[in-house]
């Protein structure tokens, strides 16, 4: 799948965002080492606190379905520059694939890329669990 194809995926994703409270409209889509995707959207709640970014939808359909890493995440916005994941969001990222690639897109076509390290330097992760002596 090409870049473009998969921030498309991303785009389609925010499409589908439950984001009445902020109508900031989130989409991600997740490509896997061996090419499948999954997309996930922003899902708020009246009770605030309790809305989920679409980055952490999208690994929880990744994980609920037996997949532990992925390769590369769009994440689609209308913001400009396109807004990067938040700081919730790189931890999780960071436990599941720290090389992944990000790019974050907009419905201008402005594309940022990096990646989940770059993005989460010196980032925790299940490694430091291992590492006490
Ligand atoms: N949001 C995401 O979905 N991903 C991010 O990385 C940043 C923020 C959502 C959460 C909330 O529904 C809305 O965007 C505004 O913060």
């Amino acid at each position: 799948m090409t870049k473009e194809d998969l921030m498309a995926r991303a785009q389609e994703a925010a499409g589908l965002a439950y984001a009445p409270y902020s109508n900031f409209f989130v989409g991600a889509a997740i490509e896997t080492n061996d090419g499948r995707v999954f997309t996930g959207c922003n899902v708020e709640n009246a009770s605030y606190g309790l809305g989920r970014c679409a980055e952490q939808t999208a690994i929880q359909k990744m994980v609920s379905e037996g997949v532990k890493t992925f390769a590369r995440i769009a994440v689609f916005t209308r913001a400009s520059p396109p807004s990067s994941p938040c700081g919730a969001c790189r931890q999780i990222l960071f436990e599941f694939a720290p090389d992944a690639i990000v790019y974050m897109t907009n419905h201008n076509g402005e594309v940022l890329e990096s990646t989940v390290r770059a993005l989460l330097p010196l980032g925790f992760g299940p490694q430091d669990l291992k590492s006490t002596t």
